[in-house]
């Protein structure tokens, strides 16, 4: 008998039967159509991400994309509870998933982000952060993917081309309305660009394990 072992994963979950998520959607979007509203100099994607450029025009948040990243901590705001709450219960969903039920887990920042159509998220990690979770309150049906790529590429790349690669170089994953995906803070991804003039909306949250190392004295406390 042969058994295979999916050995050393890195486990990324997707949750689409959240009770009320459409109204949740539905809420978080026209909460994100105030936040655009609220901050004109809010944060742009698409090409002017890696840069951190800031909008100083409503042009530039047609051309490029919307984030709330850098003008709110939406973990903050109370009339945000209704969606904090929700990342809170699919963070703790992924932690039973995969076998840390108890591990004491906490939100530590949320935004929001509007794409327009050609908008997108070039490749990046969540840094300082254990896991990240990311809810889709607007996707039109086949909008670009969201793509995670192995984080052991780089031992592999060099001698084993796609062709004759049993190892799987990226992992994608298809947004839609009231999806959520959650995965390791680590792990480098992408969005490719949207595909429709309806805009799409998302929320995003960033987690840590609360963890320290007890010595035997302070056990003995
Ligand atoms: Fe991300």
């Amino acid at each position: 008998m042969s058994k295979i072992f999916q050995a050393f994963s890195h486990p990324i979950i997707t949750v689409d039967d959240y009770p009320g998520a459409d109204v949740l959607a539905d809420r978080f979007y026209e909460k994100s159509m105030q936040l655009m509203k609220d901050f004109p100099n809010a944060g742009l994607i698409s090409d002017a991400w890696h840069s951190g450029r800031r909008a100083s025009s409503p042009e530039d948040i047609k051309q490029h994309g919307f984030t709330s990243y850098y003008s709110e901590n939406l973990t903050r705001l109370e009339e945000f509870d209704f969606i904090n709450k929700a990342a809170v219960a699919v963070f703790e969903q992924y932690l039973r998933v995969v076998g840390k039920a108890d591990a004491p887990i906490r939100v530590g920042n949320a935004w929001s982000s509007v794409y327009g159509r050609g908008h997108y998220i070039p490749e990046h990690t969540h840094p300082l952060s254990h896991l990240s979770l990311v809810f889709y309150a607007a996707a039109t049906e086949g909008t670009g993917q969201l793509v995670f790529e192995n984080p052991a590429i780089a031992n592999f790349q060099h001698f084993y081309p796609p062709e004759i690669s049993w190892l799987r170089y990226h992992f994608s994953v298809q947004p839609k309305k009231g999806l959520f995906v959650v995965f390791p803070s680590y792990l480098v991804h992408n969005t490719e660009p949207h595909q429709s003039d309806a805009l799409r909306v998302i929320y995003s949250a960033n987690a840590q394990l609360e963890f320290s190392k007890l010595t035997d004295a302070e056990r003995g406390q």
